[in-house]
């Protein structure tokens, strides 16, 4: 079974839509035909300021989600990235084969310091994605299932792995970016040309999955949308609308443009109320389990540990080559 590897960082007390639906879904999906690893990212979270009791707790309401919308501990390592030191070691590695000004090219190193000035910014975010490249490279995955977001991500991931085995050994394996069209990017519900965002949406424009599910139906019914009122999916021209199909299309299976068929003559506000009623339903039972996930802490410190033995053993026979193959002397 080809292996797929992806992760998400712990940096809001909820997921939003854009991470379910650009990323998580396929996480899930995935776990039939492939073996995956999938990790929460602390290490990333703290490239920006964190407060360290929120960072725990966010830690575990994330592997909490991860497991109430179906990622299956018995097929897939879970685990939390700073329980597997490798992680780090191969990034240390890596950071010495990446030029300055590679780093430098990565636009969501642009917009996140632009926000607090470049000078301020850490270099932990300026490296993030060549720790993300080491996330990656370390597990030899096919895919990774990812939002348009990360698209650059991997392609640097790409770069330094062919660097690698060029200038050493072949050592790395190439990763395809898993990326579904329909979905690759969810846009913010009160601007709907920017991405949905936990860092930078309004929390109007973002729909999180435990929010109370009445907050929610009340976020899709104040979308912005146009002034046509003609519902229809064209994305470019309807932003806000083909927005709202997208994702009535994703979570009901029927496509958008067959949604929309549906509300010929009608106006927006039926559609918004017919698509609140779906994520309502939707996000009502994910809500409950991942409360009863959170309420027994033991179990979850199981489910992580285990992932992390199994994550492990995979990512510390990849660095013990890596090691070898940069001219590193072996401990005896
Ligand atoms: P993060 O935590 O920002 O987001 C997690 C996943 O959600 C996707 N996503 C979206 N997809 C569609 N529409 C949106 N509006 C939207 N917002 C977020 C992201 O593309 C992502 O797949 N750098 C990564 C975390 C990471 C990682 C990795 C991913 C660290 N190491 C190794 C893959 C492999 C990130 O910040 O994701």
């Amino acid at each position: 079974r080809p292996r797929v590897l992806s992760g998400i960082q712990p940096t809001a007390d909820s997921f939003h839509f854009g991470n379910y639906l650009g990323a998580l879904r396929q996480w899930v999906a995935l776990q039939d035909e492939h073996e995956p690893f999938y990790m929460v990212v602390d290490q990333h979270a703290i490239t920006v300021e964190q407060d360290p009791k929120v960072l725990r707790e966010r830690t575990y309401r994330s592997a909490a989600q991860l497991l109430a919308m179906g990622v299956d501990p018995a097929r897939s390592a879970l685990f939390v990235q700073s329980h597997v030191p490798a992680h780090a070691q191969l990034a240390w590695v890596l950071n010495c084969i990446t030029a300055f000004g590679e780093a430098r090219r990565m636009t969501q190193f642009k917009d996140k310091s632009a926000r607090q000035g470049e000078g301020a910014a850490s270099v932990g975010l300026f490296t993030y994605p060549i720790l993300q490249a080491a996330d990656i490279l370390l597990y030899r995955p096919a895919y990774v299932p990812v939002g348009e977001d990360q698209r650059q991500h991997l392609e640097l991931t790409r770069d330094l792995a062919h660097r690698f085995n060029t200038r050493f050994k072949k050592t790395f394996r190439l990763p395809e970016p898993y990326i579904l069209e329909a979905t690759a990017k969810i846009y913010d519900l009160q601007n709907p040309t920017a991405k949905m965002s936990k860092s930078a949406s309004s929390p109007a424009g973002i729909i999180d999955l435990l929010d109370d599910p009445k907050v929610s139906a009340k976020k899709i019914r104040s979308a912005v949308t146009d002034s046509e009122a003609v519902v229809a999916y064209d994305p470019a021209a309807k932003p806000g609308v083909s927005n709202l199909l997208t994702i009535f299309s994703a979570l009901t299976g029927r496509g958008p443009v067959e949604i929309a068929a549906d509300y010929e003559g009608r106006g927006y506000g039926d559609l918004k109320g017919d698509l609140a009623d779906v994520v309502v339903d939707f996000v009502t039972p994910l809500r409950d389990r991942t409360q009863a996930l959170l309420d027994d802490r033991a179990a979850l410190d199981a489910v992580l540990a285990d992932g992390a033995a199994r994550a492990g053993e995979v990512a510390e026979r990849t660095l013990a080559d890596v090691y070898d193959r940069v001219g590193f002397v072996r401990p005896v």
